[in-house]
């Protein structure tokens, strides 16, 4: 049996599609119940519902042995892992925002608020830039409008949540989007099964492009 660590909520869904598409039915997790595994009907496959930051977790020790993960988790956490695949799905982008009208002085420390500690300590090492890093765990953007810090790391997706709170991308550090995970270890015993589900989703995916 085949153990996939799935991320919950918005990028979930998508990936259920995709995988659905591939042949491989996880329809419950597509409905309301709260049940955290499933298995298909041929017992082949079995799914574990966890929190997106989570999935790489599951995978690099081996509790599943693939997971569907975003590339900012991947960057940010570096798991030991084998990065089989670009899904293509849940594009982003991983940014720099500021409110707007704010001025960087560039003698000064600078305090970035972010869920992505070393993702933003790396690309401030980068640019030779000193920072105080303010870890919060959500709702980012409201940090530098309450003066608790002068510039957010997050994720950008529709540039929604950021124009609505009178925010601006100010550098794009790099894009995002979901990735096929595999433990190194399955992968030398499930190999077979982990390149075929691959290869399914690579026709699934190209057949949507085309479609
Ligand atoms: C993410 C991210 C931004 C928002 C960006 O937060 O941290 O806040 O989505 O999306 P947009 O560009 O489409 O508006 P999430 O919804 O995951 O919740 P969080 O605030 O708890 O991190």
């Amino acid at each position: 049996m085949l153990n996939i660590a799935l991320p919950k909520g918005r990028l979930g869904d998508q990936v259920y599609r995709l995988l659905a598409g591939a042949g491989y039915d996880c329809r419950e997790a597509f409905d309301e119940s709260r049940k955290l595994v499933f298995e298909s009907e041929d017992r082949s496959v079995r799914y574990f519902l966890v929190k997106p930051s989570d999935v790489a977790i599951y995978v690099e020790h081996g509790a599943a042995d693939i997971g569907i993960v975003g590339k900012d988790i991947l960057l940010e956490s570096r798991p030991d892992v084998y990065e089989l695949m670009d899904l293509g799905l849940g594009r982003c982008r991983m940014c720099v925002a500021a409110k707007n009208g704010y001025v960087d002085q560039r003698d000064v420390t600078l305090r970035v608020a972010t869920k992505f500690v070393n993702i933003a300590k790396r690309y401030y090492a980068g640019i030779g830039r000193e920072i105080e890093i303010i870890h919060l765990n959500g709702s980012i953007e409201l940090a530098p409008l309450l003066g608790l810090s002068d510039v957010i790391v997050d994720i950008v997706e529709s540039g929604k949540t950021l124009k609505e709170n009178d925010l601006s991308v100010r550098t794009e550090i790099f894009p995002i989007s979901a990735r096929f995970i595999a433990n190194k270890a399955s992968y030398q015993f499930k190999g077979a099964q982990v390149d075929e589900m691959v290869g399914r989703l690579k026709a699934a995916i190209e057949k949507e492009a085309g479609a």
